[in-house]
């Protein structure tokens, strides 16, 4: 039954419940007529049995004698009588429409001599003239009168009425489903109300950036007594309590991302204060003893690291405030040919191949020229620096459609199967020799997805045998516009 819409049951119900209450109706009414019928004519055939008595004559003979045997004056059309003396049959026929008497034959009069004479009433079928109420009573002296009278009258009066009864219960049950079917919808329809505002709520990005109004029923709805409006008020309940909730957790958000913003910012003017004056003492080398000279360049090396990363969590707060990027058109292909370049002259124990197609042409994005680099330099990077000398990489960049794919893939030895579900998150990284000796902080596929996400496109990674990660990019179109928008957000105040 849950199977089925709430309003499809309702109306079944009512029909059900039409149906049951007509049909029993009908049958207690078709009983109580049937044997009121039945009791007329057993009342009926009980008087024309005494005026058949009072006219039996000794020898077997009704009304008229043996002569001119005729019905006793008063006895409706279709009355039976038989008169019998000593089991011989003096006399037997029946009142036609017109009156007359007309004899029965000998199969229909051997019927009703057979039964017993006690003044009992009982049914009868008499062969060529149908059923029969029949009694047969003593008349004395041996002789006995069996009267009859038909059932067919009662028979056909019953069937009538129960005609009469089905068409009107069909009537009345066609019309109790179409009222039911018409009020069960109208009183439904706020319903849909309230589901539409749900579905319009499931399809807002709740997930993500500042929550606008999000969509309530209708106040007029909400306002009902009825249960429905009850409904209606306690999904609106509901949403302002999100909505007050996801307000707060934007608020919190937007406070951390302005404190690693501002922390950001305030170390980068300390940390080029101790990487100048490292990089003074190391260039004296006279004024300072060799293990102290060691010392500083290990400030140096160590502060110049903290500086990439102060920079990076500085460039993901600000991604993350949806701070506008430039919108210029850019040569992604011209980029891949710099960003190999260089991956080749930062790795050259490893094998770098380029794929441009086979007649390489301008592959162009709207976007940032210089964060959409930072991606490429961040997945050749990885090639570089997570796979062992002498791995191969591919790097390809052409037009599917209306994108733009971006493919940096190695035969190394591929991104542990534990790391992939958590690969663009920031500090995730696999636990290696290699990562934990140093180098290694797992911000850089985060900053790829970040930007990536910001000038509309995905960035995935293959399942496969070695590691690839795709970039797809909307093109930039003939009007100069990215095909699928910026992302949402507001930019914030964050120092330059
Ligand atoms: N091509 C690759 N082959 C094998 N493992 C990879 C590859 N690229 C990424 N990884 C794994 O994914 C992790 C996360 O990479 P991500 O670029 O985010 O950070 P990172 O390279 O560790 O540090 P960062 O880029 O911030 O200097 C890496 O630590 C490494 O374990
Ligand atoms: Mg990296």
């Amino acid at each position: 039954m849950t199977r089925h819409p709430l309003r499809r049951r309702l109306v079944w119900t009512v029909v059900a419940l039409v149906l049951t209450v007509t049909a029993t109706l009908a049958l207690v009414s078709a009983l109580v007529l049937r044997s009121s019928l039945y009791d007329q004519l057993d009342s009926r055939l009980l008087a024309a049995a005494d005026r058949a008595k009072g006219s039996a004559d000794p020898g077997g003979h009704g009304f008229g004698g043996p002569d001119e045997p005729h019905a006793v004056p008063g006895q409706a059309a279709g009355t039976v009588e038989v008169y019998a003396e000593d089991g011989q049959v003096g006399q037997a026929g029946y009142v036609d429409a017109a009156g007359e008497f007309q004899p029965l034959d000998d199969a229909q009069t051997a019927v009703l001599t057979a039964l017993p004479c006690d003044g009992e009433i009982r049914v009868a079928a008499l062969p060529g003239l149908g059923a029969f109420h029949a009694v047969c009573q003593p008349a004395g002296g041996g002789d006995s009168v069996v009267t009859a009278m038909s059932t067919a009258d009662v028979a056909g009066t019953l069937r009538s009425y129960i005609g009469l009864e089905v068409g009107l219960a069909a009537a009345g049950v066609a019309i109790a489903a179409g009222a039911a079917t018409v009020l069960v919808r109208r009183a439904m329809r706020p319903l849909d109300r309230v589901a539409e505002a749900a579905r319009q709520v499931t399809e807002l990005p709740l997930d993500r950036g500042e929550v606008d109004t999000i969509p309530r029923v209708p106040p007029a709805l909400a306002a009902q007594r009825s249960e429905v409006g009850r409904v209606g008020a306690a999904f609106n309940r509901m949403i302002g309590h999100v909505e007050t909730a996801l307000s707060a957790r934007h608020e919190s958000e937007q406070q951390v991302r302005r404190f690693v913003a501002d922390a950001s910012h305030e170390l980068r003017t300390p940390l080029a204060s101790i990487r100048g004056y490292a990089e003074l003492v190391r260039r004296s080398p006279d004024t300072v003893p060799p293990s102290a000279a060691h010392a500083i360049g290990r400030v140096e090396a160590e502060a110049g690291r903290m500086t990439g990363l102060v920079d990076d969590l500085l460039l993901l707060a600000r991604l993350d405030a949806g701070r506008p990027l430039e919108r210029a058109p850019v040569d992604l292909a011209a980029l891949a040919v710099d960003a190999v370049a260089d991956a080749h002259a930062a790795g050259p124990d490893h094998v770098w191949r380029l794929d441009l197609g086979p007649s390489p042409a301008p592959v162009l994005v709207c976007g940032d020229e210089g964060r959409l680099r930072q991606v490429l330099a961040n997945l050749l990077g990885n090639a570089r620096v997570h796979t062992p000398a002498g791995t191969t990489v591919w790097a390809s960049c052409r037009v599917v459609g209306d994108e733009v794919v971006v493919e940096v893939r190695d035969d190394g030895p591929g991104i542990p199967a534990d790391l992939r579900p958590r690969l663009f998150q920031r500090f995730s990284r696999a636990d290696t020799a290699r990562n934990r000796a140093g180098g290694s902080t797992g911000l850089g596929l985060a900053i790829a997805e970040a930007i990536v996400h910001a000038h509309g496109g995905t960035i995935t990674v293959g399942s496969g045998g070695g590691a690839t990660l795709t970039v797809r990019l909307p093109a930039l179109t003939s009007d100069a516009q990215p095909a699928h928008g910026w992302r949402r957000g507001r930019p914030v105040a964050l120092g330059s």
